[in-house]
């Protein structure tokens, strides 16, 4: 009897789902906690950097939002209604008016019939310019859906743009982020609420516990013990890194996460694409919101920073000495592969100025253009966000500290 009891409180009838998945589920969407703004706010911003670059270039896209939840968070909206809002506004810009066939294909999916029905409310509510933005919305299982997202990916060469966003660290596995990204012109906005595994990442799971199973494969030292959660997330990222290929002229993508801190709980997004400028954005969006470009804590209203100085130049230390291995090693590198360099380590082409301002004066770089000339005035070394022209950085430690 009080197994049959247990039964009825803990198993929905209609999807069988635990009453306590449903609950927590509920509760998300009634209001908005710190982490949820925060990554919303991250998508946002993103969204607002990225694509009138995206339009501007390619014309079209899709942009699919594969766990979109019903559309509102409490009084807030959430990731539908945010690109919608922003598809609005940015296509209000003049420059787009003479531009021909724009297209921005939106697809919204959730598995759960009810969020789907209130969004499509929200959605007709909504004014927004139909013959330019193509909804689609659909009612899977994001496991269901996927194969077909990825079946034949020569048929469509726009843009795409996945936010995956699951409640669970256990929905989206390595093959699936390799899938997508195998697809031409794709990258993947993941959240991951990484901040349960970590503290578990020493704990004695069976080998068929899904903490487990996630850290070893989304890890390459596996469950072990990690100094920090930045040391776990730095993992995380080298394992996308050797895991996930574009293709074969150009195999490594660019991935970078921000920590969201909400305190006492600790999640994470990650991005990965193939474009340096969406990268780019990315960087420039960390550095907008958090102080290191890595973390994106609540500020209190009365307090200017809550990052110690160790935290707000630990990145910034770990990047220069990274920099100057990096320029050391090659002696010879185009101000492009540095600019590179810099924005596959998450950071800007103004950072990546600041350390080479810094060599110049110790004579330990010097700057080239074509027939051999250098360059003392800084403005000209072509390190920017759209470099005009090629220099060359060439290290020069002088002879006498060689060796
Ligand atoms: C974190 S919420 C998404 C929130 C949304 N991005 C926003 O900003 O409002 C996760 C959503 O994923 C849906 N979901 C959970 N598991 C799923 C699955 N396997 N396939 C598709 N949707 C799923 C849930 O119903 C929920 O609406």
């Amino acid at each position: 009897m009080f197994g049959f009891l247990f039964f009825i409180i803990f198993i929905n009838k209609n999807n069988n789902r635990p009453l306590i998945y449903i609950m927590q589920n509920e509760a998300f969407f009634e209001k908005q906690s710190v982490l949820t703004y925060q990554k919303t706010k991250i998508y946002e911003e993103y969204i607002i950097e990225y694509l009138p670059r995206l339009l501007m270039t390619y014309g079209s896209c899709l942009i699919a939002d594969l766990f979109c939840g019903p559309g509102k968070n409490g009084d807030h909206n959430g990731s539908p209604l945010i690109l919608l809002n922003r598809l609005n506004y940015i296509l209000k810009n003049p420059k787009f008016n003479s531009k021909e066939n724009l297209k921005v294909h939106v697809l919204f999916n959730d598995e759960d019939l009810g969020n789907i029905e209130n969004l499509k409310k929200e959605i007709s509510a909504f004014s927004f310019n139909r013959d330019i933005i193509k909804i689609h919305i659909r009612n899977q299982k994001y496991e269901d859906l996927l194969p077909d997202l990825v079946r034949r990916p020569e048929k469509s060469s726009i843009p795409k743009f996945f936010f995956l966003d699951p409640f669970t660290y256990s929905n989206v596995k390595m093959v699936d982020l390799q899938n997508l990204m195998l697809l031409s012109h794709s990258e993947v906005l993941l959240f991951l609420p990484v901040f349960f595994t970590y503290r578990f990442t020493s704990a004695k799971f069976k080998k068929e516990h899904k903490t487990r199973i996630f850290i070893e494969e989304f890890t390459q030292k596996g469950m072990a013990d990690y100094n920090d959660i930045h040391e776990f997330m730095t993992d995380i990222k080298s394992r996308l890194l050797t895991e996930i290929k574009i293709n074969r002229m150009n195999p490594v993508p660019y991935v970078r996460y921000v920590l969201l801190d909400g305190g006492g709980s600790k999640n994470s997004l990650f991005l990965i694409t193939g474009h340096p400028s969406g990268m780019l954005c990315m960087n420039k969006v960390a550095f907008k919101n958090t102080d290191d470009g890595k973390c994106f804590k609540v500020k209190e209203s009365s307090q200017t920073s809550l990052f110690s100085n160790h935290e707000n130049t630990r990145f910034h230390s770990l990047f220069r000495k990274k920099l100057i291995k990096y320029l050391e090693s090659e002696e010879v590198v185009t101000n492009s592969a540095a600019i590179d360099f810099t924005i596959r380590e998450g950071f800007r082409p103004m950072h990546l100025k600041e350390v080479i301002k810094e060599l110049y004066v110790l004579k330990k770089v010097r700057i080239f253009v074509e027939n051999n000339k250098t360059v003392s005035d800084s403005r000209k070394w072509g390190i920017s966000e759209s470099p005009k022209k090629e220099t060359i950085i060439k290290w020069t430690q002088d002879e006498k500290n060689k060796n």
